[in-house]
């Protein structure tokens, strides 16, 4: 079985509740009519009933009849949402006519049935920018105790199976936290070596990257990582960090042994994490391209309940496979 087939066998045992807030955006539609007859996870549609019912009648899906259908201007729990927001967002001062105005926003309304315990995980980015749909997650669903920086990885399969385990490896962070300093880093990286062990099974050899490996290079960027690497060790030292790496040393066992010949991960790395979102998106973005890997992700990490962003270039089955991992992290055992 692939990692695929073992995420959705596993989502299918675990029946649960999954909002997408772009209810009405074609791909979301019929990846939702997959879902509900693949069974799984139940579906909430966020959107116009009748817009919804017309798409769905227009494209032949037999199963969105199944799924629940909540329109944002108009539903019942928006009172009672609106007091849940003004709740948590007091220290802000949010008041209750802009908690009404903010729940007409799908982003939001989805956020808060995540947090009063009407929908187990999201998923969103079809239509909109990441940004927009991760700071309604940050405000209402906030992080998991002890994490400050939400981040996002990707497991990367290559056709070439040189590299990583067999050809799989995780990036980290592709997707979130622009600059993050040492602290920030070291966060990422242990988040990201959980991430790795619970979904993907393998044991986390984490490299820490840079231009540098092991101080042929001095700079103040090349510190962070080097310090990052430190206080992750520390902080789970039931895992194996190592940096400061470059990518070829990192992943190229002739190259780590000549470069790093002291490490535990130099050339057998399977866990990248990246300096900054600039290198590590563009990264995944280039491997996933030029090596034709299947880059499955963003997975995010670090927020309470399970948030995931979609690209805005996402397929039908995009969709699909990401719900079925957000379903399985909602389980808590990711
Ligand atoms: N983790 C946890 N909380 C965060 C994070 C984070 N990484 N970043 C911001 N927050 C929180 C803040 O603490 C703040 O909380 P508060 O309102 O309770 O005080 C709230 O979110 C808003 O913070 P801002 O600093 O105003 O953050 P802003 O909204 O400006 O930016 C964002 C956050 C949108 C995620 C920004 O960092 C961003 O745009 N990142 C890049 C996303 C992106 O474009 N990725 C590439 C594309 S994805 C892809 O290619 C697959």
């Amino acid at each position: 079985m692939t990692l695929l087939e073992t995420i959705k066998q596993n989502a299918k045992q675990l029946n649960k509740t999954i909002v997408l807030p772009e209810g009405t955006e074609d791909r979301t539609l019929k990846a939702a009519d997959e879902i509900i007859a693949e069974k799984l996870a139940n579906i909430i549609l966020i959107g116009n009933q009748q817009e919804i019912k017309e798409k769905a009648k227009s494209f032949n899906l037999q199963n969105i009849e199944k799924a629940k259908i909540v329109d944002p201007i108009n539903h019942e729990k928006k009172d009672a949402y609106a007091d849940l927001m003004v709740e948590i967002r007091k220290s802000k001062g949010l008041t209750k006519a802009e908690a009404l105005t903010l729940l007409e926003d799908p982003l939001y309304l989805a956020t808060i049935m995540i947090k009063a315990g009407d929908a187990d995980g999201e998923v969103a980015g079809a239509r909109n920018a990441t940004g927009d749909v991760l700071r309604p997650a940050f405000q209402y669903v906030k992080t998991l105790p002890g994490i400050t920086v939400v981040s996002g990885a990707f497991i990367m399969i290559l056709p070439e199976k040189t590299y990583g385990e067999n050809g799989m490896l995780v990036f980290a962070d592709c997707a979130v936290h622009p600059d993050p300093d040492a602290k920030q880093l070291a966060e990422i990286a242990v988040s990201t070596a959980k991430t790795t062990k619970a979904i993907t099974g393998m044991e986390p050899r984490v490299a820490m990257l840079s231009f540098s490996t092991k101080g042929s290079a001095k700079h103040p960027m090349v510190d962070k990582v080097v310090e990052a690497t430190r206080l992750a060790q520390i902080a789970a030292p039931e895992f194996l960090f190592d940096g400061e790496l470059q990518a070829d040393a990192a992943i190229v066992e002739a190259i780590g042994k000549s470069k790093a010949p002291n490490s535990k991960i130099a050339g057998n790395a399977n866990v990248l994490v990246f300096p900054d979102l600039q290198s590590g998106n563009i990264a995944y973005k280039l491997v996933q391209r030029m090596a034709n890997a299947e880059a499955i992700g963003p997975i995010l990490q670090g927020m309470a309940a399970p948030i995931n962003d979609l690209s805005r270039g996402c397929s039908i089955s995009d969709i699909v496979n990401l719900v079925a991992i957000t379903a399985s992290q909602a389980s808590g055992k990711m």
